[in-house]
């Protein structure tokens, strides 16, 4: 692997996150406006940083994943604004500012939302039309666009929002906790890391490597978000803490406690690493950043 480091790909995002954006007519800037919000707002840009040192990890070229790093971004950022609208988690803060909905109105985030992704679906679709006379680059990148389509979809991260909602204030079996951490989390993870793979044309054995690495990574995420919920710093991490046991949401530390949560966190970052032992150094990025997030404070 080169040796990029998490910065220089995050870089790389934060230098062309509104590239791919189309322009709008005016009398539609409104879209446009909250649109840029919250793309612009910050956030780690973990997806699509993964999405990218995938894709060179398999021996591709990451400024060539550009447009799917900054798609999985456009849709995460969709996931978060509707995730703090009222009729859902109903949040006030969101990356150090308000949510969108508290300063465009329901409505537009709504619809901010639904620009996002559907804005997704055409930076990929557009950058396909420049393959067609190399059939290979084409078929890396169509599959690269199914990962994130799956993962952000129906049997993904919307499926988990879902589940999420019809848990509050149930009594959840460890099983369901799973499934909703995988789906509403880890899928999107595990979309950027196996989308950024594609791109870089890997091998089966990687791809398969990567994955275990991916879903361990994702579902310590959330674990580690959960956590950070009840224990961490509002200011900090730019948005509201015990929201969670206050809408009574399925969480590690409401079903397991914090420090079984805080155990199982250490065993899945270890899981996440040991899924990349034979690569040595050459997976450093990923290894490093597994460490980092299970012990982050935002
Ligand atoms: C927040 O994701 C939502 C979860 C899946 C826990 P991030 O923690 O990656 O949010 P940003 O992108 O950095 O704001
Ligand atoms: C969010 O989970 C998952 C998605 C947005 C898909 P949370 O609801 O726990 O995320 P935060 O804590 O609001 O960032
Ligand atoms: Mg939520
Ligand atoms: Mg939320
Ligand atoms: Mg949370």
């Amino acid at each position: 692997m080169n040796d990029l480091t998490f910065e220089d790909y995050k870089i790389m995002v934060e230098e062309h996150i509104t590239d791919f954006m189309p322009d709008v007519d005016q009398k539609s800037i409104t879209l446009y406006e909250a649109m840029k919000y919250s793309v612009q707002a910050g956030g780690k840009r973990i997806r699509p940083v993964l999405l990218m040192a995938a894709c060179d990890f398999c021996g591709g070229r990451a400024a060539e994943a550009l447009p799917y790093a900054c798609a999985i971004e456009y849709i995460h950022t969709y996931s978060l604004i509707h995730d703090d609208l009222p009729c859902m988690d109903d949040d006030d803060m969101r990356r150090g500012m308000p949510t969108n909905h508290k300063v465009f109105g329901e409505a537009v985030a709504t619809l901010a939302g639904d620009g996002l992704q559907s804005v997704a679906y055409e930076v990929m679709q557009k950058d396909m039309l420049l393959y067609f006379d190399d059939p290979e680059a084409l078929k890396r990148r169509v599959k690269a666009a199914l990962e994130i389509v799956k993962g952000s979809g129906v049997k993904g991260m919307v499926a988990g929002q879902i589940a999420d909602m019809e848990a509050e204030n149930k009594s959840v079996s460890k099983e369901l906790l799973d499934y909703i951490h995988l789906t509403k989390t880890a899928d999107l993870i595990v979309a950027a890391i196996r989308a950024g793979a594609r791109l870089g044309g890997c091998n089966e054995h990687d791809l398969e490597n990567l994955t275990v690495f991916a879903e361990n990574l994702g579902l310590a995420f959330q674990v580690c978000d959960d956590i950070l919920d009840v224990e961490g710093d509002a200011e900090i991490m730019g948005k509201q803490t015990g929201m969670d046991a206050e809408k009574m949401k399925a969480t590690y530390p409401a079903i397991y406690g914090l420090d079984e949560s805080k155990e199982k966190l250490k065993q899945l970052t270890e899981n996440a690493v040991n899924a990349l032992a034979e690569y040595y150094d050459n997976a450093e990025l990923f290894v490093k950043l597994a460490q980092d997030l299970a012990t982050r404070i935002s």
